[in-house]
């Protein structure tokens, strides 16, 4: 996921310190070089051995020691960095550097990189509720700092409130959107419907599909990494919700009409990528269907709501993508589709080829537009995908 990128990382003296060698150990492992500036104090709570064998480069902590080349220690750091993360960032880096102080290493080759730079702060709440840190936090935001939010919860000092290290998976997600997002859809709500409904037949047993819900999860995760305001509508809880997406979980296709179309008029995008079933249990049994009483089952099914149709219809402003999954005549249906669900894009895939369509991580993908224009694509994994078919709203937009 890093590969090729020069992350450094500046630990400071929070007792969080610790943390962030877990940070740099996950970052090595995505592929990233990381390089480790440590400043005196934290050098005092982890040992910057540790952040050394984590990291497999030399850690610097002194201006005027460990000098390994000739090339300006500082400058050299702050001229390679990709990325420059400070976790912990403590109440004094955030001080220092919303002031213009450059009295240590990290606080002089932080002074010297034009790398984006992320502040992880963590500390006491009262601390981090000064208005003196606050202000400072605003004056490195409006200078194009980030500064992550940190979490809620039991604090070392043994109290519990704003303050906490963020887990490791969302400093990476702001990571990797630090390094990678291009702020296509600031500003944007998105909704994405995800998985596969099941329409219950009695309270064990349900009609289902084969649809894992990794296509919608991944098209919620690229929309964030791009800054939209991202909600998913999802039929399943096996996935993991992708960092800054909000998730309204939903069982069947009525749910789902339900949510989506609460939803519909505020967002700017809507991509229903969910495998809604077409039709539900005409009479549920309120209770378990036992094989003692019936020598043979009979079901009657009648027909789901068209939830990608019903938005179709009420749709103003909003840039509408459905999909398809056929297994015959892809692009034709594909195209008929487009036209009578009144959408903007369409994704369309034959899933009877392999590496294609339901429960597998990767898709093979052709996008029609609404003015009769087509792109087709290898395949890729479905984070891939993902991404592309955000980037193409976003330019349509
Ligand atoms: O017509 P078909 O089911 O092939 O269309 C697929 C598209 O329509 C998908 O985007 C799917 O999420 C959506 N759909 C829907 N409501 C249904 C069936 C499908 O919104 N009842």
């Amino acid at each position: 996921m890093f590969e090729g990128k020069h992350i450094v990382v500046g630990i400071t003296g929070g007792i969080a310190a610790y943390k962030a060698a877990e940070l740099v150990s996950q970052l090595r492992q995505r592929g990233a070089d990381v390089h480790c500036i440590m400043t005196e104090h934290a050098a005092q709570l982890v040992s910057p051995i540790t952040f050394g064998e984590l990291s497999g480069n030399d850690v610097t902590v002194n201006m005027f020691a460990n000098i390994s080349h000739w090339d300006v220690q500082h400058i050299a750091l702050a001229r390679l960095a990709d990325l420059f993360v400070i976790a912990p960032a403590t109440a004094n880096i955030i001080g220092k550097a919303a002031c213009g102080i450059a009295d240590d290493m990290l606080s002089t080759t932080l002074m010297a990189t034009k790398a984006p730079v992320l502040f992880v702060p963590a500390m006491n709440t009262n601390m981090y509720e000064n208005p003196i840190v606050q202000r400072n936090i605003r004056t490195l935001r409006e200078a194009g700092y980030t500064v992550m939010e940190p979490e809620s919860g039991h604090l070392a000092c043994n109290t519990s409130g704003k303050g906490r290290f963020p887990k490791t998976e969302a400093i990476l997600s702001e990571i990797e959107k630090a390094l990678f997002g291009q702020h296509l859809l600031r500003g944007k709500k998105v909704i994405v419907s995800a998985g596969g409904t099941k329409e219950n037949i009695d309270p064990v047993r349900y009609i289902g599909n084969r649809s894992s819900g990794k296509m919608g999860y991944a098209i919620a995760r690229a929309a964030a990494m791009e800054d939209a305001d991202v909600t998913l509508v999802s039929c399943t809880e096996e996935l993991p919700v992708p960092e800054g997406v909000r998730v309204r979980y939903v069982q069947n296709a009525r749910e789902m009409k339900q949510a989506m179309d609460a939803l519909f008029d505020a967002c700017d995008v809507a991509v229903m990528a969910a495998a809604v079933s077409d039709y539900r249990t005409k009479n549920e049994s309120p209770r378990k269907i036992k094989k003692e009483d019936h020598d043979a089952l009979t079901i009657q099914l009648e027909l789901n709501p068209d939830i990608l149709y019903g938005l179709g219809q009420k749709k103003q402003h909003q840039f509408l993508v459905g999909f398809a999954a056929e297994t015959n005549d892809v692009i034709e249906h594909g195209k008929e589709k487009l036209e009578r669900k009144n959408l903007d894009m369409l994704v369309a895939n034959d899933v009877s080829q392999a590496g294609a369509g339901f429960n597998v991580s990767t898709n093979i993908a052709s996008l029609l537009y609404r003015d009769h224009t087509m792109e087709q694509f290898p395949i890729m994994t479905k984070e891939e995908l993902g991404r592309v078919i955000i980037r193409k709203i976003a330019e349509r937009l």
